[in-house]
């Protein structure tokens, strides 16, 4: 017990010196670092009239050190897909952020400071509205509110961000814009897109008691889903029950219930804005769920989709 005091003790003092001989330095190199920053305003006056040369540059900024290494381009690519599918419509189609929803990714100091593997796990568990490091009060869905991502899918997502980050790591002819798509679907036959639009006004639908009713085609229903799953699902949630502070249940909506499809498909192009008087959770329902590919048979597929889950709700209930 006495030699470990006496060793504690032995090994604090130095610890202390080496403390104070680093406060020192970190003192002289501020020191150093804002004269620095004098002479350079100095001599950028005085060299403001000679020929130009590159601005000297403070290694603060991290754009202005020197460009990492050359980024994998078949990751960055399946990245960037990924993001379309997934991250865009919060975090926009560059990566830019939009108002009310994702920030800024290009510019994100937190990606900036922290390694590959902690935005993986990070973009794993997501930011609840709740979390002490939540800045917007909107929440981070985990992996985007996509659970078919991978391991590998959030690497990859990774690599996309770092050269949103800093496109000088990007290989020429790489594109980083990420362009909203929704999946490629064998086209539904016309039958189906008739039944899709002559069932609108409805008959019984609550009522029908048989299987094989003139309900919705399955085939569209299935490419409901589909669209639903590329567009909605990150604000309303996988079964549509929707998302605390993002998208309203669907399901159990009453608003859903009242409207035709033609209302429904007309909701769906414009959206509800924070803005609008009839928004009640001042989070905005995005004009097309924020996906422009979205055309009025991919829309009028997901309304079937989303009316075969009520139906399926309340046929279950009772
Ligand atoms: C439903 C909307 C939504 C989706 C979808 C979404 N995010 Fe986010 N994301 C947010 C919000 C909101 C924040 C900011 C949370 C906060 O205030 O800290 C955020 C924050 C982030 C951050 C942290 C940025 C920072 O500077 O703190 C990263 C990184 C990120 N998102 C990446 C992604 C990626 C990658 C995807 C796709 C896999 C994705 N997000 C999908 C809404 C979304
Ligand atoms: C970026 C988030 C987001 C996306 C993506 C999104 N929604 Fe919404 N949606 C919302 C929010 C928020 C509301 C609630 C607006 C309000 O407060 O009235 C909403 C409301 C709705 C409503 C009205 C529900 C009611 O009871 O008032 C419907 C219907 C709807 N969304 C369908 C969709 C469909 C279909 C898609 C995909 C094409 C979609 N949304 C994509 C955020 C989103």
């Amino acid at each position: 017990m006495n030699t470990e005091s006496i060793r504690t003790s032995a090994v604090t003092s130095p610890r202390s010196a080496e403390r104070l001989a680093l406060g020192l330095a970190a003192g002289v190199t501020i020191a150093a670092a804002g004269l620095a920053v004098i002479a350079t305003l100095f001599m950028s006056a005085a060299q403001r009239s000679a020929t130009p040369r590159p601005q000297v540059t403070l290694a603060a900024a991290p754009i202005l050190a020197p460009p990492g290494p050359r980024l994998d381009s078949a990751a960055l690519s399946r990245g960037r897909d990924h993001f379309a599918a997934t991250c865009a419509l919060c975090h926009g189609e560059d990566g830019l952020g939009r108002p009310g929803l994702g920030k800024n990714l290009a510019t994100s100091a937190f990606i900036a400071k922290c390694s590959d593997g902690y935005i993986s796990a990070f973009l794993e568990k997501g930011r609840d509205a709740n979390d002490p490091l939540n800045t917007t009060k909107v929440p981070m869905p985990p992996k985007g509110g996509n659970p078919d991502l991978t391991r590998d899918d959030l690497a990859d997502i990774v690599t996309y961000l770092r050269g949103l980050q800093d496109p000088r790591r990007v290989e020429a002819g790489v594109s980083l814009l990420a362009h909203l798509e929704v999946p490629e679907e064998p086209e539904p036959g016309p039958a189906a897109r008739v039944t899709a639009v002559s069932t609108a006004a409805g008959d019984s639908a609550a009522g029908g008691d048989s299987e094989d009713d003139d309900w919705y085609d399955a085939e569209t229903i299935a490419l409901g889903a589909k669209m639903y799953k590329a567009s909605c699902v990150s604000c309303h949630g996988p079964d549509a029950r929707g998302l605390k502070n993002l998208g309203k249940d669907l399901v159990t909506s009453r608003f859903i219930a009242d409207a035709d499809d033609d209302a429904m498909l007309a909701f769906l192009k414009k959206g509800r804005p924070a803005s609008d008087p009839a928004n009640t959770t001042k989070v905005d329902m995005p004009p097309k769920g924020g996906n422009p590919a979205l055309n009025d048979e991919k829309m009028e597929a997901i309304i079937a989709y989303i009316r075969d889950l009520q139906r399926k709700a309340t046929t279950t209930k009772s």
